[in-house]
């Protein structure tokens, strides 16, 4: 993996996970791969999430109100890019592998090592995607204890290395990055 920008370096030292994020409106479900997902609040028990509004997704989390979180294992990276590099507008990406419905209606993948269960209270705009804020409803573990899959794991899965701007004011870096070859 050679991740050139610096401000996706630098991005990359934020440890973030890689989830699956299952959403449903009457009878139509998908699911889509997001890192930007993290706990902000405990009382009561609560998400924040980025999302495209250009993901097909996005308007069944709108209208349906809640998702569910698919937390990946670690050795999981082919899920993140079939849900993450294919959309909705093109294939039934649900159709290719086992899940089931959360309390909620929205989908979990079966495999994957636990789920967050969640409701949609409010939007929020942020450049590019919207936050969303959710109470989480819900959960339970799918696996046994395994490590779950790390953002700075998957490279440039998600061509954000192009969209970033290269110049924060970036000094350089104090030792070689582990994510460069
Ligand atoms: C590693 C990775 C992380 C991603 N993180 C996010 C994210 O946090 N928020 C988001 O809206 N899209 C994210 N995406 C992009 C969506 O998963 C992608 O646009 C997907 O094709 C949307 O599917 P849909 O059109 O079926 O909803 C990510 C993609 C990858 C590969």
């Amino acid at each position: 993996m050679s991740i050139e920008n610096p401000v996706k370096r630098l991005l990359m030292t934020v440890t973030q996970g890689v989830y699956v994020v299952g959403v449903g409106e009457g009878g139509l479900r998908n699911a889509f791969t997001a890192s930007s997902v993290m706990q902000v609040s405990m009382q009561p028990p609560m998400l924040a999430m980025a999302v495209n509004p250009d993901n097909a997704s996005y308007p069944l989390l709108v209208e349906g109100g809640v998702f569910a979180v698919t937390v990946l294992q670690h050795d999981q990276c082919a899920l993140a890019d079939f849900f993450g590099n294919h959309s909705a507008r093109d294939e039934d990406k649900l159709g290719a592998v086992a899940w089931h419905a959360a309390p909620s209606g929205a989908p979990v993948l079966n495999e994957g090592l636990s789920y967050l269960d969640c409701r949609a209270v409010s939007r929020h705009p942020a450049g590019d995607h919207v936050v969303i804020l959710a109470e989480i409803t819900g959960g339970d573990f799918l696996q046994g204890r395994v490590r779950p899959l790390r953002y700075d794991e998957v490279g440039d899965m998600d061509g954000s290395d192009e969209l970033l701007p290269e110049h924060l004011g970036i000094a350089g870096e104090r030792s070689e990055f582990p994510g460069r070859s």
